[in-house]
């Protein structure tokens, strides 16, 4: 029960990683309020979990969005201990397809979307002496050929994740992230582009290939122990959860 009574907020808690993130830190006593753009699926993730978590439509790339979802997390639980910012999409396809459009979407879900709850979620987290864990990516780590914004995003979240550890670290405020290799979640359930060199993929990504992928329980565990008080001297690190993928 390393979480008993404090505020959580998790975004993109309506399905995998974020899901599973949320029950994770419910069973741990936890008071949450979790975020999705699928609004449906995030009201039934609340249900599943009962308690007193609080479901609420997110759209992690619009500033008042992010806002509302802050200050219901701070007027229902009375301040805010741990932000984690889960929410995110994949979009594969080569450069030549990759027109401006896609290119704001990735870069918006995946980085300022990071970038705005963080900020929005700062005033609340210094008073609680809390932290912040990202959900960056294996991709935030070396690149991944035909997901060019994706990487981008992911090279920005650890970026962002260290430049703000840094930033805070006289104030007592952690900030660190999680580069995830496969996760057997939707997002990668689809079938990818047929006109990418799935072969170059391979080389960047052997564990798409019949490797052994991890489970979204695997990085909750992860994101527990970062925000929990066992990592009390750990920020501003890049942690793989990635069975060794990015250690060659
Ligand atoms: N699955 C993997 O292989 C893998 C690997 C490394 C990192 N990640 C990262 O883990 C995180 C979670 O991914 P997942 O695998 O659980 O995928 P998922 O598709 O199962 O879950 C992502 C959730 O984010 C929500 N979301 C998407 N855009 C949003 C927005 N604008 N605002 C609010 N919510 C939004 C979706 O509705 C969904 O519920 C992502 O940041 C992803 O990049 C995933």
């Amino acid at each position: 029960m390393r979480f008993e009574g404090k505020s959580i907020i998790v975004t993109g808690a309506a399905s995998g990683i974020g899901l599973a993130t949320a029950r994770k830190f419910a069973a741990e006593g936890a008071r949450l309020v979790l975020g999705d753009r699928n609004e449906e699926g995030v009201a039934a993730a609340a249900r599943d979990l009962g308690g007193d978590a609080i479901a609420m439509p997110l759209d992690v790339a619009d500033e008042q969005s992010c806002q509302a979802l802050v200050e219901r997390a701070v007027a229902a639980h009375g301040g805010l201990d741990v932000l984690c910012n889960i929410a995110g999409i994949l979009d594969f396809g080569c450069m030549a397809d990759l027109d401006k459009s896609r290119w704001d979407r990735t870069i918006a879900v995946n980085l300022t979307g990071v970038y705005l709850m963080s900020r929005l979620a700062m005033p609340h987290l210094l008073k609680t002496k809390g932290n912040i864990v990202n959900m960056a990516s294996a991709a935030g780590l070396v690149g991944v050929p035909f997901n060019s914004a994706y990487v981008a995003a992911k090279h920005g979240v650890v970026g962002l994740t260290k430049a703000l550890a840094l930033e805070f670290s006289k104030q007592g405020i952690r900030i660190n992230c999680i580069c995830p290799t496969g996760v057997n979640t939707p997002m990668i359930a689809g079938a990818p582009p047929e006109n990418i060199d799935w072969e170059l993929v391979m080389r960047a990504v052997p564990w798409l290939d019949g490797g052994e992928n991890c489970d979204p329980e695997d990085i909750a565990d992860a994101v527990a122990f970062l925000a929990s008080r066992e990592a009390r001297r750990i920020t501003g690190v890049a942690f793989p959860v990635d069975g060794g993928q990015t250690a060659a």
